[in-house]
């Protein structure tokens, strides 16, 4: 790997690290040579070779603070930090509840604040003595930059997720905190929020005789869903020292769904 993209010597903590993306990029993070600390509210799977476990609930103040003291405690920085845990609750307007509306806003959006408050300290800290500064990557979502039917709650906390990211990227940068902040965009057909969403549209009425769901999505020019695994690059690069003049910015990964 060229040394632009290895994160030797750094610390990253990566939520909801148990499936899906944020098990792929735990794995990949570490592959690059970082000391992962995965989080989740599941526990880690046995297959999942990381430098530390933290059992956190993202949507938690007092968890974050824990967690923090924690790493510094064990580890005493944090270079890389990937907001990545979500969930989706699957309705259309008119029967979106209230009670689902805001767990997604707290576990998807309000997660990103309390995480961002909570590390500052340890990303000023590690940014200072590292270039391009410390890093933190906010997994939002296609459907954060334009909306996806039966999806309102969730796409209404992606939004938040991109433009916290945003708004912080300029803030931080203003203030002169050797830390950037980006978010990632993904599409990934092999996990369980991807089984949840297929299972939403059926729900909604939009499956067929075949048990197959209807594409309702902008079709994908690549012409394939995507993988977990095929955010992770995107990722490791925002994460490393080839990004260095990179912060504010949506990495879209949809094999040019979005073009
Ligand atoms: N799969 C996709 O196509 C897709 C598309 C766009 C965005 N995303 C985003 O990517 C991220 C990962 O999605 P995924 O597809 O891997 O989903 P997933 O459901 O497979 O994994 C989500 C992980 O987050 C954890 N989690 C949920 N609530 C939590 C909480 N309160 N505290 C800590 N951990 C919690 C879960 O236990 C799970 O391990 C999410 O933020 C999702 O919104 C996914």
């Amino acid at each position: 790997m060229r040394p632009a993209f290895s994160l030797h010597r750094t610390v990253s903590l990566v939520t909801g690290a148990a499936r899906g993306i944020g098990f792929a990029t735990a794995r990949g993070l570490a592959d690059a040579g970082s000391m992962v600390i995965g989080a989740d509210i599941l526990a880690k799977p046995s297959e999942l070779a990381v430098e530390g476990w933290l059992e956190l609930d993202v949507a938690s103040a007092e968890g974050w603070r824990d967690a923090m003291a924690w790493i510094e405690d064990r580890h005493g920085r944090l270079d890389c930090l990937v907001n990545n845990a979500g969930i989706i609750r699957m309705a259309s307007i008119e029967n979106t509840t209230l009670a689902d509306f805001r767990q997604m806003m707290a576990v998807n959006a309000e997660s990103v604040l309390l995480s961002m408050q909570a590390a500052l300290p340890l990303l000023k800290s590690s940014g200072a003595a590292r270039h391009g500064g410390s890093s933190i990557v906010n997994i939002s979502s296609c459907a954060g930059l334009v909306g996806a039917p039966f999806s309102g709650g969730y796409a209404a906390s992606k939004a938040a997720v991109h433009l916290l990211s945003r708004t912080a990227a300029k803030e931080f940068g203003h203030l002169g905190y050797p830390i950037r902040v980006n978010s990632v965009h993904p599409n990934a057909a092999d996990s369980q929020m991807a089984d949840d969403v297929r299972e939403g549209y059926r729900r909604a009425g939009l499956g067929t005789a075949g048990g197959e769901v209807k594409e309702i999505g902008a079709p994908i020019p690549m012409g394939r869903p995507g993988l977990s695994d095929e955010n992770v690059g995107a990722i490791i690069y925002l994460c490393s020292t080839a990004s260095s003049y990179v912060t504010g910015t949506q990495l879209i990964v949809d094999g040019g769904a979005m073009a």
